[in-house]
């Protein structure tokens, strides 16, 4: 009686996964961490002072925004005014939200430059892509749909953390893109490296690529 009852218990344990597991592709287990514990609080970086911790500021302002690309985010930050290396010949200089993210990972546009202000902060860890993109996942590239043999159809991409899309295709120009956010979510670390989805056993590759 008792043995059974301590296999009963041990039995419901197992089927339980334990605190903290990430399934990946169950979202509602993936980690959240909010923007302002992360690294995109500009704040946690040393050398940069935001008035009255405005979390947001660097990146946003509800009023007179500078904008950048065909992304109207109400954005704050200065716009890189790099030229790049692409990986593939057929993606154009980045655009969109690309655009944006390069516009500190350039490594040469300083963090702390957002409306009226020009910092001189820049990022120089391996978070520094710098202007050579042809080592980094290509990115301004068209989603090849029609070659269903090698890449699935993005009606089977999966959610991602905290109720936001998963792996998604941006659109930029009218045609559905590869760009940085259709892997990583600007506000959310949980998984590390903002990833839409979880790396666990190439989890996100697969989102697109059959292999
Ligand atoms: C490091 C830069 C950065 C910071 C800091 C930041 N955002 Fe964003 N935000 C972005 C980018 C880039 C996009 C565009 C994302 C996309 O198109 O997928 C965006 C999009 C948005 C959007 C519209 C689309 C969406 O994802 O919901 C809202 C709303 C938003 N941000 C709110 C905020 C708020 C509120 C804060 C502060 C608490 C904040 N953001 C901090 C970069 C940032
Ligand atoms: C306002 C400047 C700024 C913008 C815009 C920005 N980032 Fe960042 N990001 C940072 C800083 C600063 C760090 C921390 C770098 C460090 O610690 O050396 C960082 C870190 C990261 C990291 C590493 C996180 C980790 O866990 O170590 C990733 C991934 C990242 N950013 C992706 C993006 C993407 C994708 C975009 C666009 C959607 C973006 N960032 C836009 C400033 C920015
Ligand atoms: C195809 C998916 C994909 C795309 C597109 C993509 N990334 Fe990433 N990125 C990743 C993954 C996965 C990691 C984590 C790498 C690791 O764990 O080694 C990462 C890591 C990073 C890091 C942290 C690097 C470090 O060593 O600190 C930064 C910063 C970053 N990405 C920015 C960007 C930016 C900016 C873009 C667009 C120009 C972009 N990413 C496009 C998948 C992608
Ligand atoms: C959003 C969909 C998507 C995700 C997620 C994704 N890829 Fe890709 N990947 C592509 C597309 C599209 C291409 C470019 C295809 C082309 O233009 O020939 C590509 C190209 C590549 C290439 C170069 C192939 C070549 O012929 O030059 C490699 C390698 C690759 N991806 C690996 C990865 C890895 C590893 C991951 C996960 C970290 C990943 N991809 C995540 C869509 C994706």
């Amino acid at each position: 009686m008792r043995i059974a009852k301590y296999c009963a218990v041990v039995a419901m344990l197992m089927a339980v996964p334990a605190f903290g597991q990430i399934i990946k592709d169950d979202p509602s287990t993936y980690p959240s961490e909010t923007i302002v514990n992360s690294p995109h609080n500009m704040n946690n970086f040393t050398g940069v002072d935001i008035d009255q911790n405005r979390v947001c500021l660097p990146c946003h302002t509800p009023h007179n925004a500078l904008k950048a690309g065909e992304d109207n985010v109400l954005w704050n930050h200065a716009e890189t005014g790099e030229t790049f290396s692409m990986y593939s010949s057929a993606a154009g200089q980045p655009e969109g939200v690309s655009k944006l993210c390069l516009s500190c990972h350039d490594g040469v546009t300083a963090i702390d430059s957002y409306g009226t202000t020009t910092g001189t902060t820049l990022i120089t860890s391996t978070a520094n892509l710098g202007t050579d993109l042809s080592d980094d996942h290509p990115i301004g590239i068209e989603y090849p749909t029609s070659d269903s043999a090698n890449y699935n159809d993005p009606s089977s991409f999966t959610g991602g953390i905290a109720g936001s899309l998963g792996v998604h295709l941006v659109e930029v120009g009218g045609i559905q893109r590869v760009e940085c956010t259709s892997c990583h979510q600007v506000h959310n670390n949980g998984l590390g490296n903002f990833l839409n989805v979880p790396v666990i056993e190439s989890y996100l590759c697969l989102q697109c690529h059959i292999k």
